[in-house]
């Protein structure tokens, strides 16, 4: 499956996936040099030098590009999900002080070393699942040293192992607990993040993104809009929670504002699927969320891709709403809840997250020029990554044309 064409899918095209049977692809300092039927590459006089490795006739795909995590935090809710079990809403939890606050609590408490330890395993398992692309979000620390030790980490993890993180400031995930209760906290928060933070962040190349949560119990249209433009006068480009558990209008404001993506959209209305469908802002939807939450709204997926959005998934790998780390498992969810074709889920999951994450050039398809990050299943057919649910396939990993995973 090379998923192969320049750009994102829109519509129709999102299943044309490039299935090329008995393939080969020749790669050179990580960048594939040729792709194409086995007797075609091999014939190439540059493949007579090179080191064979053959892959048994397994199923090989772009490797996942992960547009939405939460990469770094301190520890789980489990806590929190056996409440949620016994009837607790994710909104009353959050009222309790639980939610993120109770991460941000316990990331506070930690040491970056933890921080980055932990994230250093959780990128293993990334890896170990067929992912070499992966977004980061702050948003667990919300204040000025925890956000920047934060966005640090992702910087340091980025440069010390194989797979590529893309860091997005979250510093408006919600208002934290000191700034709560005291008149004038909210402004006095956004102010911080406008004045101070993402000027700092901007300077210090820290990220490329800069995200809102904007839902009830967040931030409102307005104070979302304030901190994206800021962010986006700082060259950091927008994306926004969109949708999530209400309808909002921050879709529609993400579109205004030229957002990379707006992510969640359970809540979406007709209008505002027309606007995404005309706009170039991608529909990334995460329908693990819903899963572990046991909620019953899913996105209007079939809607988004029929009016011709771009629609991509993601994890949102988090532990108040999503603790997986399985692209497979959310491939498994979009074919079962969502009512997306396997082909679709993979170009959602490829090439259209490498897009949002403004990386469509160098990854999410496997394509002469493009890095050689590849995700080999242990399968006959690529139906079977969705098809087998909870389940990990992946064989082999290889990220810029190092092997990064291989099963034994
Ligand atoms: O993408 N919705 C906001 N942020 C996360 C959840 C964060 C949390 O509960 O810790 C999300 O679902
Ligand atoms: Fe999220």
């Amino acid at each position: 499956m090379t998923v192969r064409g320049r750009g994102p899918r829109h519509g129709n095209a999102l299943s044309r996936i490039g299935v090329i049977r008995d393939g080969a692809i020749l790669v050179r300092d990580g960048v594939i040099a040729a792709v194409g039927s086995s007797a075609k590459v091999e014939k190439l006089k540059e493949s007579k030098e090179a080191e064979k490795f053959d892959v048994g006739g397994r199923v090989v795909l772009p490797g996942f590009v992960d547009a939405h995590t939460h990469l770094i935090h301190a520890a789980s809710r489990a806590e929190e999900y056996d409440l949620k079990i016994r009837g607790a809403s994710y909104e009353e939890i959050a009222r309790q002080g639980g939610g993120i606050l109770n991460s941000v609590k316990k990331l506070r408490a930690a040491t970056a070393e933890e921080l980055k330890k932990r994230a250093r395993g959780f990128l293993e398992r990334f890896a170990e699942h067929g992912t070499t692309t992966i977004e980061a979000k702050s948003g667990y620390g919300l204040d000025a040293t925890s956000e920047l030790r934060i966005l640090s980490l992702h910087k340091e993890l980025d440069a010390e192992q194989p797979l590529e993180i893309v860091s997005t400031f979250l510093g408006a995930h919600v208002v934290p607990t000191e700034y709560r209760g005291k008149a004038g906290g909210t402004r006095q928060y956004l102010e911080l993040l406008c004045k101070q933070l993402i000027p700092e962040v901007a300077d210090n190349g820290l990220a490329e993104f800069c995200d809102v949560f904007c839902e009830r119990g967040a931030f409102s249209i307005s104070e979302s809009r304030s901190v994206l433009e800021s962010g986006r006068a700082r060259g950091l480009a927008p994306r926004v929670h969109a949708e999530q558990l209400s309808n909002t209008g921050a879709t529609r404001m993400g579109i205004e504002l030229g957002a990379a993506s707006c992510d969640h959209l359970e809540y979406l209305k007709p209008g505002d699927i027309r606007r995404l469908a005309k706009s170039k802002t991608v529909a990334t939807l995460l329908p693990g969320c819903d899963f572990h939450l046991g909620l019953q709204r899913y996105a209007p997926a079939r809607e988004l891709i029929d009016a011709g959005a771009i629609v991509a998934l993601a994890t949102d790998f988090n532990p108040g709403t999503s603790p997986t780390l399985s692209m497979a498992m959310i491939l498994s969810l979009a074919c079962s809840r969502l009512r997306m074709t396997p082909a679709e889920a993979i170009a959602a999951a490829t090439i259209n997250a490498a897009y949002s994450l403004r990386r469509e050039r160098r990854v999410g398809s496997i394509e002469h020029g493009k890095q050689a990050d590849l995700a080999v299943f242990e399968l006959a057919d690529y139906r079977e990554i969705p098809y087998y649910f909870g389940v990990n396939t992946c064989w082999m990993t290889m990220k810029r044309g190092e092997i990064v995973h291989l099963r034994d």
